[in-house]
């Protein structure tokens, strides 16, 4: 795979000098998942590069962009809707420009839907040629000349793009892009394209600078990072990030079944206290004849094969999973094929979706015969016995002293700050001063499904 270092690109200094001596700013909205939020940090650092500074709120921009996510029907419908909201903005103002980036970028349909029907947006472009931003922005003001980047994607790597980052504690490092599975439900390998890795120096490098510059949780993303391959494995590079010096520690996401390797497992437990003791397993499905239908590769009793032995490296691993529900062809059968997973392997935390047909991945093309009611009503049950095993998994927190990475003041309900356990439980808790970006002690005093509730030591 070859790796080119794009930046800093030409649009960058045309740009710079176009607003130069103008107070001019910029607003990024993102949708979807942590690749996208990652995605956003480098938008950020490229807008800022070209000499804007950040608004608080889209109508004091003069650059907008939408950073979308196509996993999901829903998804799309709420980009279209943001988008639809700026015209208003161009419409006051008409030099701001508005650009779409993320993975609704990279759909032929949905650029020639943007193209036709919002005329107020000046470029599109596909997250592969991120890197391309400066040029559209300078393409806009100059030429006032409106953009669309697709099918520009030739596999390379671009390394060096400056990175706005939005906290000072935590960080995501992507580790890899693009993905390779083809599930036949999913839009991402068509949307990101093939799977490639950065080299392991320019990762361990970041992460070096990352840990010196007071960063205590690093979270390397990829959309399969366990199929990271560059010059070593993944197993291999988490290892050598865990060996740095320093008091930080790695998460990672997401992992494909298929790839988690027993290296990896024992990586865990070496480095148990610097990688957090969390793993997050999609599972999709607990039945055999839909896991195949859906192009997963691995079966019910391979993928509690890797829980059993994430558990006996990792005792008290926190364990979390995505289901679809209703996926074209599950019987009751199927889906109580689900829930007894769901019961065996005790979650701390699903996320599940309904079903949703993506235009141009195979599933979208099989015969979906469930009802709404049946679907919602499957969906119903799932989560009422998700809450039940959560509530049961919380509980047994109760009364325990949490090391705790403090993330941001509570804005609402119980408690007046935020943070995290190492496994990645959020909890709230009361503290007398702020210790934000710090790890402390917390006692467990209260359990809900969904969040644990505490007291600092002091
Ligand atoms: N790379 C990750 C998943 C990224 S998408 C992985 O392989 O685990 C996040 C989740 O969205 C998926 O795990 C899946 O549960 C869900 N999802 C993806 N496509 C979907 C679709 N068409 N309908 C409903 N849910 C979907
Ligand atoms: Fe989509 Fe499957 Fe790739 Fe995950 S592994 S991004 S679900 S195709
Ligand atoms: Fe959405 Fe793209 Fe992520 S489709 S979930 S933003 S990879």
């Amino acid at each position: 795979m070859e790796t080119r270092t794009f930046y800093p690109e030409t649009g960058t200094e045309l740009v710079r000098r176009l607003i130069e001596g103008r107070e001019e700013k910029y607003y990024v909205l993102t949708l979807g998942c942590q690749q996208n939020e990652a995605d956003s940090e480098r938008i950020r650092g490229m807008a800022e590069a070209m000499g804007y500074s950040a608004a608080e709120a889209p109508e004091d921009a003069s650059l907008i962009v939408v950073n979308t996510c196509a996993i999901r029907r829903h998804a799309e419908l709420k980009a279209l809707s943001i988008v639809g909201r700026f015209k208003a903005i161009k419409t006051a103002r008409a030099e701001t420009v508005i650009g779409i980036c993320g993975c609704m970028a990279a759909e032929p349909h949905m650029v020639e839907h943007i193209k036709k029907n919002f005329h107020f947006v000046s470029f599109t472009l596909e997250p592969n040629r991120l890197f391309r931003l400066p040029s559209l922005v300078a393409t806009a003001l100059l030429e006032g000349r409106r953009s669309f980047v697709l099918g520009e994607d030739d596999g390379t790597v671009a390394e060096g793009l400056p990175i706005r980052r939005t906290s000072d504690h935590r960080a995501y490092v992507s580790i890899m892009y693009g993905c390779n599975n083809f599930c036949s439900y999913c839009i991402v390998p068509y949307v990101r394209g093939r799977e490639r890795s950065r080299e392991s120096a320019a990762i361990l490098e970041e992460c070096r600078a990352l840990v010196e510059s007071g960063v205590k949780e690093i979270t390397l993303l990829g959309q399969n990072v366990n199929s990271y391959r560059a010059d070593m494995s993944f197993a291999s590079l988490i290892s050598a990030i865990a060996a740095l010096e320093g008091d930080f520690i790695i998460r990672f996401m997401t992992s494909h079944p298929k790839d988690v390797s027993d290296e990896l497992i024992e990586a865990m437990r070496k480095y148990r206290g610097k990688i957090a003791p969390c793993f997050h397993l999609p599972l999709q499905a607990g039945s055999d004849r839909i896991l195949k239908d859906m192009n997963r590769t691995y079966t019910t009793a391979h993928y509690l094969s890797i829980v059993e032995k994430l558990r006996a490296a990792v005792p008290d691993i926190v364990l979390t999973t995505d289901i679809i529900v209703a996926f074209p062809g599950e019987t009751e059968e199927d889906f109580l094929g689900t829930l007894s997973l769901i019961e065996r392997v005790e979650y701390d935390m699903i996320f599940s979706f309904i079903f949703s047909p993506r235009e141009g991945t195979r599933a979208a093309r099989m015969e979906d015969l469930i009802t709404e009611e049946e679907k919602n009503d499957r969906m119903a049950r799932l989560l009422a016995l998700q809450r039940e095993i959560a509530l049961k998994k919380n509980l047994s927190y109760l009364d325990r002293t949490e090391r705790i990475l403090v993330d941001s003041e509570a804005r609402e309900g119980e408690g007046n700050y935020i943070g995290r356990t190492a496994g990645g439980k959020l909890v709230r808790f009361t503290d007398r001063e702020s210790r934000i970006g710090q790890f402390i002690n917390v006692k467990i005093t209260k359990a809900t499904p969904f969040d644990l509730f505490g007291e600092a030591i002091q």
